[in-house]
């Protein structure tokens, strides 16, 4: 039996983890023991708690309750709690997920007790080290030993920086081991959609109709820490609502709420407060969001995982970043990179909303990443 140590703390880490904790739970419970550490990165109810029951993960067996603070504050006290638990379970390997503060903190407590590092989604690049997802990545891939990227241009992107193809085993942080595998949002994407579809009561309960609706998410530092961009993205919304008759449902992220009356230009903010077309909400779960997002128009979104969702849905999407990981969203043509700019997030809309001709080829894999990553894990550490 091998012993897995999976650290989770934010809320796109927690609905990953529930990819590979339901293949362990069907199929791989002989082989696999996961225990689950969970940082206290995500805290609220609904950024955290809401998704366990939903998506059917097993509760933390450790909860660090690390919060909110500084980069360095936070990512410090996560190092501590991981080093403890590392040195109290002795893991066979310990998995960490895309590229936040709680990543990194498990690669630095990891990597220094010389416990192998699984990083699923591994190579993604912004190639923009003023993202503090983009250092996160950086530093988790290179101490990893076995490193799963759901993309070919991510598992190019590690060939770049010098990872090997033809290592042989056994693997090390020195002598790692890339895959390209396809994604486990993939997988999450096409199981909990049709669930979604049976439970989810969202669109009734925002009083909004199928397809007569754009779904917005804003959360990225460089937006919400900033005036000028987070006042053009809230103007341009305003002004689409109102040119196209088009109501915006946006499930507002902590992070932005708790900035928004201080960071949004005056004029800006007092036209929002009175504005019946954009539906400002909490948080909503995921099965929420997967039936918010499959009966959309487009989305628009600075966040990783729903400019994927949009792909997987077949929803055009504008791109609130300057650049993106994701590079084949654009690629084939059903994303746009807007930035912050108002002029760009209006032409971006335009050019999308009314067009249908849209092509999504199947490069996320077949929906059966997790399955091949626990393979892998147990061929690689079954002692
Ligand atoms: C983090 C990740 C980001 C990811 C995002 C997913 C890092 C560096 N960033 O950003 O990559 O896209 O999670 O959502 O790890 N807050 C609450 N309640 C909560 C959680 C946060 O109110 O449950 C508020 C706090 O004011 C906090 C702020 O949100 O200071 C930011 O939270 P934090 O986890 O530091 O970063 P995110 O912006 O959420
Ligand atoms: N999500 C959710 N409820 C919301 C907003 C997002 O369940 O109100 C899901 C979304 O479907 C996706 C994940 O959270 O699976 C993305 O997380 P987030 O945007 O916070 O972070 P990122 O992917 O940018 O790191």
């Amino acid at each position: 039996m091998i012993k897995i140590l999976t650290i989770i703390g934010a809320r796109p880490q927690i609905i990953k983890a529930s990819a590979i904790s339901k293949a362990i739970r069907e199929k791989y419970s002989d082989g696999i023991n996961e225990i689950i550490v969970h940082t206290g990165q995500h805290y609220d109810q609904n950024m955290s708690e809401v998704f366990f029951e939903e998506l059917q993960i097993p509760k933390p067996d450790y909860n660090l309750n690390v919060g909110s603070g500084n980069h360095g504050f936070q990512t410090a006290e996560m190092i501590k709690g991981i080093e403890e638990i590392i040195f109290k379970e002795t893991p066979d390997c310990i998995i960490l997920y895309g590229d936040t503060n709680s990543t990194l903190a498990g690669a630095i407590a990891a990597s220094k007790l010389h416990c192998p590092i699984v990083h699923i989604e591994a190579g993604l690049r912004s190639y923009n080290k003023t993202m503090p997802e983009e250092i996160n990545r950086i530093m988790c891939d290179h101490s990893s030993t076995l490193l799963f990227s759901p993309t070919k241009t991510g598992y190019d992107n590690l060939i770049k920086e010098g990872f090997k193809t033809n290592t042989i085993p056994p693997y090390t942080a020195d002598n790692p081991k890339i895959y390209h595998c396809g994604d486990i949002m993939f997988d999450n994407t096409l199981y909990f959609s049709k669930i979604a579809s049976d439970k989810s009561e969202i669109l009734q309960k925002l009083g909004v109709e199928k397809d007569n609706y754009i779904l917005a998410t804003i959360h990225r530092d460089n937006n919400t820490d900033n005036p000028e961009r987070l006042s053009s993205i809230f103007k341009a919304m305003m002004d689409v609502a109102e040119k196209f008759k088009v109501d915006f449902v946006i499930p507002l992220h902590p992070r932005t709420s708790k900035l928004l009356d201080r960071n949004i230009h005056n004029e800006v903010y007092s036209r929002l407060m009175n504005n019946k077309h954009l539906k400002i909400t909490e948080p909503v779960s995921f099965l929420d969001m997967i039936q918010l997002e499959q009966h959309s128009k487009m989305i628009i979104t600075d966040s990783g995982g729903v400019q994927k969702e949009a792909y997987f849905l077949k929803k055009p999407c504008v791109i609130l970043r300057p650049q993106t990981e994701w590079v084949e969203l654009v690629e084939h043509g059903s994303s746009i990179i807007a930035d912050a700019d108002y002029e760009r997030i209006i032409n971006a809309i335009d050019n999308l909303i009314n067009k249908t001709d849209f092509n999504f080829p199947a490069i996320f894999g077949d929906g059966k990443a997790s399955e091949f990553i626990c393979n892998e894990i147990i061929n690689n550490f079954n002692v």
